[in-house]
């Protein structure tokens, strides 16, 4: 699908040069397979093994999925872990907020046997005692060889995730060979992401759901944009002045609160649209007629069906 180059892509110098016949570097090329559509694996292939585990992960790499999406935490002890929820209660047998503890601690804990006890139908031995991962284990682990789509996760209660972040993916040489995109619900900490390295292309996450205040309308969790009934062309521009993409939820209580047209303005205005977190085929192929540019999903093989 051809769309125009996001302003924030040009202004980082980048899509120009993406969206010429020929990729010249890695980062050129990442932003032209952004072109395309993109299987992103929501936790790994989560809907299959505990999510964040290595396992969740391995299988989405293997059946070939565009990008391994995880949520990133910082420990007491300043290591960044892969974990999604601000508390350790649903999926591990620990408790309390995650930032509490230190690695080590957390390390102690079990992070698969919840699933076994949710799934009985997909329960696995191999999934008890998986341990909360640590980016350098998954960096270790899958290298060069997959994509990574990171969220800096509650940032303002994990104060120095932003620099912590840009510090490894520069160690482990992630940005320049084009295998990372920053995502964030936070607006000021993708700005800081890419102050310190403008090169990491950022996909600005979005949440709506229904105004309490102004009934029959829609709003935005953050405030980062107007709801969708009243979205303009500035608004999508003022995002696309930092950020390559849009990642936007689908429903709200099984209600779309996003339309085609909206899709299609956003990528208008220069920004891929990616969607979470969609786990049914049929929401995946009326997304796919949409022709958004990228799915969230628990189920990549699924989805994978449908787009290969
Ligand atoms: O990152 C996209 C989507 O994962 C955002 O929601 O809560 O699953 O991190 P959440
Ligand atoms: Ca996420």
């Amino acid at each position: 699908m051809q769309r125009l180059p996001s302003l924030g892509a040009l202004s980082l110098g980048l899509f120009a040069a993406a969206s010429s016949v020929q990729a010249q570097t890695p980062l050129e090329q990442q932003l032209k397979d952004l072109e395309s559509f993109q299987v992103i694996a929501h936790r790994g292939a989560s809907g299959h093994a505990p999510e964040s585990s290595m396992a969740a992960l391995e299988l989405a790499h293997a059946w070939g999925a565009d990008y391994l999406e995880l949520d990133i935490q910082m420990t007491s002890d300043g290591e960044l872990v892969a974990f999604h929820d601000d508390t350790l209660e649903r999926t591990s047998n620990g408790e309390g907020h995650i930032n509490d503890y230190s690695l080590a601690e957390l390390k102690e804990l079990d992070t698969g046997s919840w699933f076994n006890e949710e799934n009985p139908a997909l329960a696995n031995e191999a999934f008890e005692g998986a341990h909360i991962l640590t980016l350098e284990e998954v960096f270790n682990h899958f290298g060069q060889d997959a994509r990574y789509y990171l969220e800096t996760k509650s940032p303002a209660l994990n104060p120095g995730v932003e620099e912590g972040l840009v510090r490894r993916l520069e160690a482990y040489d992630m940005i320049e060979t084009g295998r990372v995109l920053i995502q964030s619900f936070d607006q000021e900490s993708l700005l800081k992401i890419h102050d310190l390295n403008a090169d990491i292309p950022l996909i600005q996450l979005v949440w709506y759901s229904p105004d309490d205040e102004n009934e029959g309308h829609l709003t935005e969790w953050t405030g980062v944009t107007p709801g969708p009934d009243e979205i303009t062309d500035a608004d999508f521009q003022a995002v696309a002045d930092y950020a390559v993409g849009l990642g936007t939820n689908y429903l709200f209580d099984d209600e779309p609160v996003i339309t085609e047209a909206f899709v299609h303005q956003a990528q208008e205005n220069g920004l891929a649209v990616h969607v979470y977190t969609v786990n049914d085929a049929n929401e995946m192929q009326r997304l796919l007629d949409w022709g958004v540019d990228g799915l969230f999903t628990n189920y990549p093989d699924r989805l994978l069906e449908l787009t290969e």
